[in-house]
């Protein structure tokens, strides 16, 4: 492993469930346009939502031992289930790895409603994880929090529905109370949600805030390679790749409905804890 104090160019490592983690990755590429990006997409187990915290830790340290192996100069979990049941572990398993985690943007939201009513969409175990409590805890006070875990949202993104009538429905169900309680800022609490945010749109209307955290996690991304000096050469290209624990062919379909990219993603395994290239 790197430590964190040497001049290292590898990849950064960007993981998540499944395909949600790609509107991090769309950002990070967008603002470090020059880095060398690797994606994993464990999409053998997706959801994690709805999983028990074991379960997802183990999932997420098996994926960081393989970044690791990959030389990543940083991990970013792109996944607020996976950073709330295991960053603060991951971060003391390997002190001299760089991690950037996700939580839901509560913080902006709150500071930025003027109807003191917050919507905020995460999975189960994100809204019942110790990091979702300090952060309502710290920022949140005298603000309405209002929660919704969205059941099923995850699996349509998975399948490339992002605007059917399922979909709408799953947020209507989600979105309505929120309006009627007149909610002005909607947080995106798990990554996939990005990916419907024009649907979001079009139920909430005008006058309501939906805040993506992706962009503010690319600029955390950024300012960890600059502190540590780890920032690429701009002259290279760029090479981003992309690995599934699940059907490769289902994640290329993704990459173009997503992120309108043409890419051949190549496959993992799991064998027992840990992952093999197939
Ligand atoms: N994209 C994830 C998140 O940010 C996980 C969704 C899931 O697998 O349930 O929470």
């Amino acid at each position: 492993m790197m430590t964190r104090h040497s001049k290292h160019h590898g990849p950064i490592g960007i993981f998540d469930s499944g395909v949600g983690g790609l509107s991090v990755l769309r950002e990070v590429h967008r603002q470090l346009p020059a880095e060398d990006l690797v994606y994993i997409a464990d999409q053998a187990h997706v959801p994690y939502g709805n999983r028990s915290r074991e379960e997802v830790f183990g999932f997420s340290a098996g994926i960081v031992r393989y970044l690791l192996k990959m030389q990543v100069k940083l991990v970013t979990i792109a996944c607020n289930t996976a950073s709330a049941v295991a960053l603060t572990d991951l971060r003391a398993k390997y002190p001299s790895l760089l991690f950037v985690g996700m939580e839901p943007a509560v913080k902006p939201a709150a500071e930025e409603t003027s109807t003191g009513v917050v919507g905020v969409l995460a999975t189960p175990a994100t809204f019942q994880g110790d990091l979702y409590a300090s952060t309502v805890e710290r920022f949140a006070k005298g603000v309405k929090i209002l929660q919704d875990t969205c059941p099923g949202l995850v699996k349509q993104i998975e399948a490339g529905q992002i605007s059917s009538q399922e979909t709408r429905e799953i947020l209507q169900r989600a979105l309505t109370p929120m309006l009627e309680e007149g909610v002005d800022e909607i947080v995106m609490g798990c990554s996939h949600y990005p990916f419907v945010i024009p649907l979001i749109k079009e139920i909430v209307g005008e006058g309501v805030e939906v805040i993506d955290p992706a962009p503010a996690v690319a600029r955390q991304v950024e300012r960890l390679l600059n502190e540590y000096d780890l920032r690429k050469g701009k002259q290279e290209k760029a090479e981003v790749s992309f690995y599934t624990t699940g059907k490769t062919e289902r994640l290329d379909n993704l990459l173009q409905t997503l992120l309108g990219r043409e890419s051949k993603s190549m496959g993992l395994n799991w064998v027992g804890e840990n992952l093999r290239e197939r």
